[in-house]
């Protein structure tokens, strides 16, 4: 039995190993690596992370807001543009108002659209294809995941449960991933998984679970070039537990539970009575929000940036289960380097066969 197993198992490493050119490897959607930044709101991933994310050969994306407001958001992608001549992307989330700024990132051809909350449809991936832009929708369900693949997107990034932000799903990514990986097989689709993934031990579980890339969310927000506030950023340091709430922004986004660090303002609020939300708490700061300047109400569901003044500790901190592997704040390009030369020296030194 043991034999049988093991035999198996090196199997299943030669394979491994002799396609790794062809996974993870050779990079995903035009782009040298499969190594993406998640979209961070508000305005944490910044035109600088972005750029700095491109400039290291991976895929980088901005996020409009949730209003709409085509001018900024072509002012975004055209800053973004000053600071790299490579492409990226930019993520829409399809809850709040979005058709003018979906208008203006198809105007200005930016490479990758990536779509959450909310149905993506066969007519905008074709409106998109024709501007030629790839679509990538984020989704949390297998039937999510069968839905999106219908309608002829480019990629699907599966986000599971541990994931830091808004969590749409239930199911963790260990279980949900291989199930959309067999569901695409034979498309020419690509499968990027997302939620805890923080090295390269996650990247190479996440290609060993069929993934071809992998989003990572809390390692970009813990970068020199991330837009949050630098106490939010030594709090992702500080800290090694998270919580899957649905404390925060109760008003503006109903029914979006989020996973955020366990803070002492969080672990003596987190029984709020589901009555309660934001919009009728004190204001405890204030911060501006694409381009926007506006009161920061105890319980609101916006994480401090840059901009932030106010009591800062009291407010979300969105994180995902993996924080307690982050030890240090590193520029973007680092983090990317770690993690493809920490892959490749993993598979060739733990899991290529012996010769
Ligand atoms: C601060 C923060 C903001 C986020 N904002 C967005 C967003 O605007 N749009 C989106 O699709 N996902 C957003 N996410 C979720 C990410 O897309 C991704 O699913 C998640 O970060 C992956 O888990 P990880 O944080 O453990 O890497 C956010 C995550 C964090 C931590």
């Amino acid at each position: 039995m043991v034999v049988v197993w093991s035999i198996k198992m090196s199997n299943f490493w030669c394979l491994f190993w002799a396609r790794k050119k062809t996974m993870g490897w050779k990079g995903i959607l035009g782009f040298e690596y499969g190594i993406v930044q998640a979209p961070l709101g508000p305005d944490i991933s910044s035109p600088h992370l972005v750029a700095a994310v491109a400039n290291s050969g991976a895929l980088g994306f901005l996020r409009v807001p949730d209003w709409e407001d085509p001018d900024y958001v072509r002012e975004l992608i055209r800053k973004t543009r000053t600071l790299t001549n490579k492409p990226f992307g930019i993520g829409v989330i399809l809850a709040f108002p979005h058709k003018e700024n979906v208008k203006a990132i198809l105007d200005e051809k930016v490479a990758v659209l990536q779509l959450y909350w909310g149905e993506c449809s066969k007519e905008l991936v074709l409106e998109a294809h024709k501007a030629g832009v790839k679509v990538v929708p984020q989704i949390g369900s297998y039937e999510e995941a069968k839905r999106a693949a219908d309608a002829g997107v480019d990629a699907i990034i599966v986000q599971g449960r541990e994931a830091g932000g808004h969590v749409i799903g239930q199911d963790g990514l260990i279980t949900l991933l291989p199930r959309v990986v067999d569901l695409v097989r034979g498309r020419d689709l690509v499968v990027i998984a997302a939620g805890g993934i923080v090295d390269e031990r996650g990247y190479v579980a996440a290609l060993a679970l069929g993934a071809q890339g992998v989003s990572l969310g809390t390692r970009f927000l813990a970068t020199e070039e991330s837009y949050a506030h630098p106490t939010y950023k030594r709090k992702l340091i500080e800290f090694d537990q998270t919580e899957y709430t649905d404390i925060f922004g109760r008003a503006r986004w109903p029914g979006a539970p989020h996973r955020v660090l366990a803070t002492p303002f969080f672990m003596e609020w987190k029984e709020l009575p589901n009555h309660e939300n934001e919009s009728n708490q004190p204001v405890i700061g204030r911060t501006i929000i694409h381009g926007r300047e506006r009161e920061v109400r105890r319980f609101a569901g916006t994480v401090p940036n840059a901009t932030t003044t106010g009591d800062i500790e009291s407010m979300a901190m969105y994180a995902g289960q993996s924080i307690g592997l982050i030890k240090e704040i590193l520029p973007a390009g680092e983090v990317i380097n770690r993690i493809v030369e920490g892959a490749q020296r993993l598979i060739d030194q733990q899991f290529a066969p012996a010769h």
